[in-house]
């Protein structure tokens, strides 16, 4: 089966009713990024940085897999498919994806202040100050913030490089370094991106499908199955 690798973000659960971060009343509107999504956030003001994540898990549990989602997980019947998203929700896996890899966290994990080695699935939407890791100290959301490294970047890379078809799903590309993975393709794969504003992208011949996630990951599974 020949390899498919999906890059996702944001548009990709705007469907399901998720908030995009760029899009007109998306997330980074309506908060300061550097005051709920950052390492001096954290520090300087630990309960709004709780908060911002309580109300983002919460709404989780509200929301289901859009159509687009669904199709995803259907194409695993005709390619080795491969997920790496840049969204820290659980949707392409719960609507039955099996090769999810998150580069900027997981919404329903968290983790230790003291070793990021100690990773925990959160039971319930609640990460509350004085909720301790099992070494004592504070449980953080398993996030990359800004201005954090993305180690799961290591292992995205190989993946794009296998790639024989690949497709950027509900992204600007405005962040790095997952919008440099593009620079990883070899020259000869053909790329599909499905957006109703289609980012820009340098690279030469990519087909874009100007359509949402659901309509356009049916059009791209016509194509591509074909
Ligand atoms: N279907 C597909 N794409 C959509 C839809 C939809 N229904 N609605 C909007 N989009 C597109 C927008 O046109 C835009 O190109 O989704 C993209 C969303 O872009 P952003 O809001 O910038 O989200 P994203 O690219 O995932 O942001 C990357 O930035 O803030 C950080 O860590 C955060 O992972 C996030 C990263």
């Amino acid at each position: 089966m020949k390899h498919l690798v999906i890059l996702t973000g944001a548009g990709m659960s705007a469907e399901s009713g998720l908030k995009t971060f760029r899009d007109m009343g998306g997330l980074w509107e309506e908060y300061d990024v550097t005051e709920v999504a950052s390492p001096v956030a954290w520090e300087n003001n630990r309960a709004l940085v709780l908060r911002f994540y309580n109300e983002r898990r919460k709404q989780l549990y509200e929301v289901e897999p859009n159509k687009g989602h669904l199709g995803l997980a259907e194409l695993e019947k005709y390619f080795k498919v491969q997920i790496i998203t840049q969204n820290v929700d659980d949707l392409h896996e719960r609507a039955g994806s099996t090769n999810v890899l998150h580069l900027h966290g997981e919404l329903k994990k968290v983790r230790s202040t003291l070793d990021p080695s100690l990773v925990y699935e959160l039971e319930g939407w609640e990460l509350k100050e004085g909720d301790l890791c099992e070494k004592g100290s504070q449980l953080r959301p398993h996030i990359v913030w800004f201005g954090e490294s993305v180690p799961a970047i290591d292992e995205a890379v190989p993946i794009v490089q296998k790639a024989d078809v690949f497709v950027i799903i509900g992204t600007s590309l405005n962040v790095y370094p997952a919008a440099g993975l593009l620079n990883y393709l070899p020259a000869e794969v053909p790329v599909y991106l499905i957006d109703p504003k289609p980012a820009f992208t340098s690279r030469p011949n990519v087909k874009v499908i100007e359509k949402g996630a659901g309509e356009g990951v049916r059009e791209l599974k016509k194509i591509v199955t074909e």
